[in-house]
């Protein structure tokens, strides 16, 4: 089926599909009654004409639009602090959060922190620790994803790292879900292919580890394996032609499910991708797409049978899980993604230490095999050594 050439849903927040829809953000800014916002972004994407297009047209409908770019690829608890306190000189009264998952992340912390009086870190998703926000002071975020991969856009957590614990925490609150999303393809245009692949890849290891992962849950189930075939349908064309506007457009959609999806779970590949991404600051999409064979053939016993039903709905010529799995290490061939670890720079020796810190990941509990340091050790193994072993 063509792609419309606009939609308006209003699930899981409102989103407001289209090309060229990033034109609306005043007005959407206006009804969700800011009349300061604070533009949150990174550092390269701060100096693009997308970002400063949306500025400029900003201030054109007299929005008076600051920009807050001070922010790692795998930002941190000072980025937060440095935003927020932005926030307030500034005199903010709510947050576009533009850019990739990086940004959206801290633009949506730092909404949902700009109000709080406690500290970062007891927002932690643990328990019900959420509980402890004063809710009516988060402000409003309008979000404006500029890759496909994170889903940040329709998510209630941020991913920050601790940096004086050397840990990526999930911060979470289901007020941090943005109330506006404008999902805009024209924006994607410029993403380079190694990074359209990464963030892809990143899409495609939420639908598969929330739809793997053990809950009851038949309605993220359901978006998952429709996400995959997105993925699988659409990526190789947003990677060879990054101006098809229609694969940009399902990619989007594709990306956004499967953050939806994910509040089912993860799993072993998040577990592990987080403290690799911790440690050596690798790209989070990246990592996901080199441990994920390695995490499927770990998992093998299982999740066969339901990976051979994904496998047959989206349509490969082998409907079983030794077909999926030759489709994932094709894809990564042909994104010339690196087939071990070592190939992303990670060393060996701190092998026991990821370890260690997998197990303690939230997202190992969503593993349909018991995910502790042992099993992170076992894939590891493999995944130094590339090699793909099914039990
Ligand atoms: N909140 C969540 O649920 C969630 C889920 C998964 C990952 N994450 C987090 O998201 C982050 C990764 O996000 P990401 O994969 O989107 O990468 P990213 O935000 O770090 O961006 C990657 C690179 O692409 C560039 N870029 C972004 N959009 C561009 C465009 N349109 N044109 C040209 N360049 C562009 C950026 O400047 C950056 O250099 C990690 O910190 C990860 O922990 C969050
Ligand atoms: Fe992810």
């Amino acid at each position: 089926m063509a792609l419309p050439l606009q939609s308006n849903w209003n699930y899981p927040t409102a989103i407001r599909f289209g090309a060229g829809r990033v034109a609306e953000l005043a007005g959407m800014c206006r009804s969700l009654g800011m009349a300061r916002p604070l533009l949150v972004t990174d550092p390269a994407l701060a100096r693009m004409k997308l970002v400063l297009d949306a500025v400029s047209r900003n201030e054109a409908a007299g929005m008076p639009t600051r920009i807050f770019s001070d922010i790692q690829p795998n930002p941190i608890g000072a980025d937060i602090d440095a935003g927020v306190a932005a926030y307030a000189s500034g005199g903010h009264d709510g947050v576009i959060a533009f850019g990739g998952g990086s940004a959206l992340d801290v633009g949506k912390v730092i909404a949902f922190m700009a109000g709080q009086s406690r500290p970062l870190w007891d927002f932690e998703d643990k328990d019900d620790w959420w509980s402890r926000a004063d809710v009516g002071a988060i402000a409003k975020v309008v979000a404006v994803p500029t890759t496909a991969g994170t889903g940040s856009e329709v998510g209630r957590a941020g991913v920050i790292l601790d940096e004086t614990e050397g840990r990526k925490k999930i911060i979470f609150h289901p007020g941090m879900m943005p109330a506006i999303v404008v999902m805009d393809p024209e924006l994607t245009v410029g993403l380079p292919p190694h990074v359209t692949a990464a963030t892809g890849m990143d899409a495609l290891s939420h639908c598969i580890e929330a739809y793997c992962a053990p809950g009851f849950h038949p309605m993220a189930d359901g978006i998952a394996v429709e996400g995959a075939r997105l993925v699988r349908d659409w990526l190789p064309r947003a990677f060879a032609d990054g101006t098809d506007l229609e694969a940009r457009g399902n990619m989007l959609i594709a990306a956004a499910m499967g953050a939806t999806a994910f509040q089912k779970g993860l799993g072993g590949m998040h577990a592990l991708s987080h403290p690799i991404g911790a440690l050596y600051k690798t790209h989070h999409g990246l990592t996901n797409a080199v441990l994920m064979p390695y995490v499927l053939a770990f998992n093998r016993p299982a999740i066969e049978e339901r990976i051979s039903r994904l496998a047959a709905y989206i349509g490969l010529p082998r409907p079983s899980f030794a077909g999926l799995l030759d489709w994932v290490l094709q894809l990564r061939e042909d994104f010339s993604i690196p087939h071990t670890l070592g190939g992303l720079g990670v060393g060996e020796d701190r092998a026991g230490q990821i370890a260690l810190m997998a197990q303690a990941d939230p997202s190992a509990g969503g593993n349909p095999v018991r995910f502790d340091s042992e099993a992170a050790r076992r894939v590891l193994e493999c995944a130094f050594e590339g090699r793909v072993e099914t039990r």
